[in-house]
């Protein structure tokens, strides 16, 4: 593209705004490595999934009622009598469990190719801000339909604030904007949830890719292509993201719609795994339920946090497991990127780091018995004994040489 447009409406547009140049630097050519494998199809599924959840979203706005007496009803009127009301709202909650299968498995992809390493440490961050985002916004949200879950999950978290020293019960009431949740908080999660947040997480959207268009992808050898440019100045092993990629990622589109639809025609609620059942009872300030337990993308870090016998330490630590991932760039000291390279320590560590992420995982959804909890205290010392182990890692690493070229066509 370029000159021969010069003319016609897009020939008016590029001179007056770089429509094509914008094409073309992110697009038709931008050269991408050739070697993208199967984890590099949820960069592509989780802008899917944002737009989906934002599309549903508008929707559900139009019949929702953000009022603590209103809004369980307004739910169930959307499932019952909104035309097509039962499809959006479900679209919505089961987008925001796929949100972080899609989000969880980035994230892995980042940890074997080394994905978040110089020169892509701003990507990794942009994606950590993400993230957080992410889970304000599926914890805000939760609230909304004021539901029994919705309630009490709320007044546990909001509660954990409180145990901040000196500063933490006025911050837990400044939060709520109440003694307890009540009609305020709803009102303002309800603000946080439809605007603040999504604005914040589309910016940031914006940036990690502007970062990663900056930078160009790494991909499964953790050779930099931009080193091996041919005679017309393009990486020999890049392809132009568009039509190449730009093609194969709408096979992991399909196949994702189809998982997404056989969950939400078939088991919208995933046994309770995405909607719990508690939900479905309206939110009543005077009956506690029996587990109040957060949705499982949660519950690793609800795990370290209830590991603690202290209660701030507690918040400490499960502040700690979310924010030290921000660090990873600077804590991995390893030369070589990708794990096809790297040694069998650091093979181990990530099959340890994951084992003890999912096994906290399902520990945050248990009763927290003696004996759970000293498992789910032996899996937090594993989950930060990956991060600190990768401090000293590199000096006894055997790696393999890192080839100059891409291995796979
Ligand atoms: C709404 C959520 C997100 C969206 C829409 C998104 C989008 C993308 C896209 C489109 C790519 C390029 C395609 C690919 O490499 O798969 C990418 C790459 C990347 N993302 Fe994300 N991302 C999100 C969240 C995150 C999070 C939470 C992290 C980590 C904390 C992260 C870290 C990365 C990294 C390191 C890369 C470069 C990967 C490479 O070149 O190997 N992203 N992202």
């Amino acid at each position: 593209m370029g000159e021969k447009y010069k003319t016609g409406l897009l020939g008016w547009i590029d001179a007056r705004f770089p429509l094509s140049k914008m094409w073309n630097e992110h697009l038709a050519e931008y050269y991408a490595p050739k070697n993208f494998n199967f984890w590099y199809y949820f960069g592509s599924l989780a802008l899917l999934v944002l737009v989906i959840q934002i599309l549903t979203g508008i929707w559900l706005t139009m019949n929702y009622k953000p009022d603590a007496a209103l809004a369980f009803n307004s739910v169930e009127y959307i499932m019952r009598d909104v035309n097509w009301g039962w499809l959006i709202r479900y679209m919505h909650s089961t987008g925001a469990s796929f949100f972080f299968i899609v989000v969880y498995l980035h994230m892995f992809r980042g940890l074997m190719y080394g994905s978040f390493k110089k020169p892509r440490e701003l990507i990794w961050i942009f994606g950590m801000i993400i993230y957080v985002c992410l889970m304000a916004e599926a914890f805000m949200g939760y609230l909304l339909p004021w539901g029994q879950m919705s309630y009490w999950g709320a007044q546990v978290i909001i509660s954990l604030f409180g145990a901040i020293p000196g500063i933490g019960d006025a911050l837990a009431l400044w939060i709520r904007g109440d003694y307890v949740i009540s009609d305020a908080t709803l009102n303002r999660f309800f603000a946080f949830h439809v605007i603040a947040v999504p604005i914040i997480l589309l910016a940031m959207v914006v940036l990690h890719i502007l970062a990663l268009h900056e930078v160009g992808s790494n991909n499964p050898d953790g050779v930099e292509i931009k080193k091996n440019k041919g005679a017309d100045g393009k990486p020999v092993d890049g392809i132009p993201f568009h039509p190449y990629y730009s093609v194969k990622d709408i096979v992991g589109v399909i196949v994702f719609l189809i998982f997404f639809s056989i969950v939400i025609f078939f088991m919208p609620e995933m046994g309770g795994w995405f909607l719990e059942k508690d939900n479905f009872v309206p939110a009543d300030p005077l009956k506690t339920p029996e587990h109040i337990v957060p949705l499982w993308y949660f519950t690793p870090f609800y795990a370290v946090l209830r590991a603690v016998p202290d209660k701030f330490l507690g918040v400490v630590a499960m502040g700690g497991a979310i924010v030290v991932l921000f660090f990873l760039p600077w804590l991995d000291r390893s030369p070589v990127k990708s794990i096809r390279y790297r040694g069998m320590v650091y093979k181990v560590a990530l099959g340890i780091f994951v084992v003890s992420f999912i096994a906290l995982g399902y520990l945050g959804t248990q009763p927290a018995t003696p004996v759970l909890t000293n498992f789910a205290r032996l899996f937090s010392l594993l989950y930060f004994g990956f991060f600190v182990s990768l401090l000293f890692m590199h000096k006894f690493e055997k790696t393999k040489p890192v080839p100059d070229r891409v291995t796979s066509k």
